[in-house]
C-alpha cells in the first residue's frame, strides 16, 4: 500500500483535480447547457455542485479513507458483511464507471482525431459553417473512431500499469495549469468577439425552458452532470481516499477541488457560446457543439494554430486523467475481488472496455437500428443519460445514507477532523442530502 500513497497534499489535488476536469467540463458542460436552454441549467448546476456535490465528495472521501478499500471493498470493511444495499452501491458505482469510460473513450478518441486533424492542418480547408457538417462525417467514420477510440484506452492503461504516483500525479501538476491557461486566452479572445455579450446572458440568465423539454429534464440533466464532472457516484473518490494519508484535511480538499471544477467548466462555456452566437449556430448542436464550435473560434483568433493544437493536446490530457481515475476503479474491484495482479487485471479491462465501446461508435452509423432503444438516440446518448441520470445519483445516494446512518458518527467525527464542519456536515448528510437527491431521482422519473 505504502508505495501507492500520495506522497503530498499537492499530489492528491492534483490528481483529484485531474480526475474531476475532463471531458465532462469541456464537452459535456457547454452540451448540455445548451441543449437545455442555459441559463435555468446553468444556476441549477452551480447550486448542485456546491449543496449537493460538496457533501457527496467528503462522503466519498470518508468513505474511502476510513474503509481503506475500493467502491465494493471499502464499503464492505465498513460494514462488515458483503451483501448489504450499501455493497450492492459499490457494484453499481463499478459498474457505472465501465460503462461510462466506454462513452468517454469514444468521446475522447474525437479529441484525438481533432489533433491530428488540427497538426495536419486538415481545418484550414473547412470553411466555419461546414464544421458541424465535419463534426458529422468523422465522427461516423467508423474504423477511424474505432482505431482512436482504442489508442485513448491503450493510454489509459498504459498510464494506470505504472501506479498512482509515477503516472498520475506528475501528469496533473504540469498538464492541468497548462490547460487553464490555453482555456483563458481563447475565453480573453472570445471577449472580442461579437457574441460575447448574447453568450453571457445566454448562459447566466435564467431563461424560460425550451420547448422540448421540462423542469423536471432540466433539474435531473443538471444534478447528474455536476456529479459526473465532480468525478462523485462512480466510486473514483473513494477509490483515490484510500491512498490519502490520515493527516491531510479532506474538506479543503474537497473544495478546492470543488472551485477548481466549477470554474473550469463555466470558463468552458465562454469559450465555447461566444463563437456559436458570433457565427450563428445552434446553441442545441448536442453531444458535438464543442467540437463544432472551437475549431471556428482557433481558426480566426491569432496564433490559433497553436493554441488549437495545444488544446486539443491538453484536452486529451485532460481525459486521460480523468480515465485513469475511471478505469483505477474497476481496477481495484478486479484486484480485490479475483486477485488478479495488476498489470492482467488492467489488459483484461482494456480489452473488454474497446469491444463495449465499440457499441456506441456503432450507433453512430446504425442509430436507426438495434442501438437504439428510446428511438432517435444514440446509444452513447441513452449510455449518458442512464448513468448520468440514474446510476450515478443512486450511487451518491446510497453514499450518504451509509456515511449519514450506518457509520458511527465518531468516526466520521475523525475523518471530518473539524468539529464545526462536523456539526453541520452530519445532520446535512442525514436529513438534507438523501431528500435533495430523492427529489432529483423521483423527478427524472416523472419529467
Ligand atoms: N469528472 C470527469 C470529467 O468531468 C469524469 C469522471 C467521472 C472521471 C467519474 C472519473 C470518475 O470528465
Amino acid at each position: 500500500m505504502s508505495k501507492d500513497n500520495f506522497t503530498s497534499k499537492l499530489g492528491i489535488v492534483a490528481a483529484t483535480a485531474g480526475s474531476a476536469i475532463g471531458l465532462g467540463n469541456l464537452w459535456g458542460f457547454p452540451y448540455k447547457a445548451g441543449t437545455n436552454g442555459g441559463g435555468t441549467f446553468v444556476i441549477i448546476y452551480i447550486l448542485c455542485a456546491l449543496f449537493i456535490g460538496l457533501p457527496v465528495m467528503l462522503a466519498e472521501f470518508v468513505v474511502g479513507r476510513e474503509g481503506r478499500g475500493g467502491p465494493v471493498g471499502a464499503v464492505e470493511n465498513l460494514t462488515n458483511s458483503k451483501k448489504s444495499p450499501f455493497v450492492l452501491g459499490g457494484y453499481m458505482a463499478v459498474l457505472t464507471s465501465f460503462l461510462v469510460l466506454s462513452f468517454y473513450s469514444v468521446i475522447a478518441g474525437w479529441a484525438i482525431h481533432y489533433l491530428v486533424t488540427g497538426l495536419t492542418n486538415g481545418f484550414s480547408g473547412v470553411a466555419n459553417i461546414d464544421t458541424a457538417k465535419y463534426f458529422e462525417v468523422s465522427s461516423n467514420n467508423l474504423g477511424m473512431q474505432l482505431v482512436y477510440q482504442d489508442i485513448f484506452i491503450f493510454l489509459t492503461a498504459t498510464i494506470v500499469i505504472f501506479g498512482i504516483k509515477n503516472g498520475i500525479e506528475r501528469l496533473s501538476k504540469i498538464m492541468m495549469p497548462l490547460l487553464f491557461i490555453i482555456i483563458l486566452i481563447l475565453v480573453g479572445y472570445n471577449m472580442t468577439l461579437p457574441g460575447f455579450k448574447d453568450s453571457l446572458s445566454f448562459l447566466f440568465a435564467p431563461k424560460s425552458i425550451p420547448a422540448d423539454k421540462t423542469f423536471f429534464e432540466i433539474l435531473t440533466s443538471a444534478l447528474g452532470q455536476a456529479f459526473f464532472s465532480l468525478s462523485l457516484g462512480m466510486g473514483a473518490i473513494i477509490t483515490y481516499a484510500r491512498a490519502v494519508s490520515d493527516d491531510m484535511n479532506i474538506n479543503t480538499i474537497s473544495i478546492q477541488v470543488i472551485v477548481c471544477d466549477l470554474i473550469v467548466a463555466l470558463l468552458a462555456g465562454l469559450a465555447t457560446f461566444p463563437i456559436i452566437f458570433s457565427y450563428g449556430m445552434s446553441t442545441g448542436g448536442g453531444v458535438g457543439l464543442a467540437f463544432i464550435a472551437l475549431p471556428v473560434g482557433f481558426k480566426s483568433m491569432p496564433f490559433g494554430y497553436v493554441f488549437g493544437n495545444l488544446f486539443f493536446f491538453l484536452l486529451i490530457i485532460a481525459a486521460l486523467t480523468s480515465s485513469i481515475s475511471l478505469l483505477e476503479n474497476s481496477l481495484t474491484f478486479i484486484i480485490e475481488k479475483m486477485k488478479f495482479n495488476r498489470k492482467m487485471a488492467t489488459i483484461v479491462l482494456s480489452a473488454l472496455l474497446m469491444a463495449f465501446a465499440t457499441l456506441s461508435q456503432l450507433g453512430f452509423n446504425y442509430s436507426s437500428s438495434l442501438l437504439s432503444f428510446t428511438g432517435g438516440e444514440t446509444f452513447l446518448d441513452q449510455l449518458d443519460k442512464l448513468t448520468m441520470n440514474y446510476f450515478i445519483p443512486i450511487v451518491a445516494l446510497i453514499t450518504t445514507l451509509l456515511v449519514g446512518y450506518r457509520l458511527d458518527e465518531s468516526i466520521v467525527r475523525k475523518q471530518i477532523n473539524n468539529d464545526k464542519i462536523s456539526n453541520i456536515f452530519i445532520p446535512y448528510v442525514k436529513y438534507v442530502v438523501p431528500v435533495l437527491i430523492g427529489i432529483v431521482l423521483l423527478s427524472g422519473v416523472i419529467g
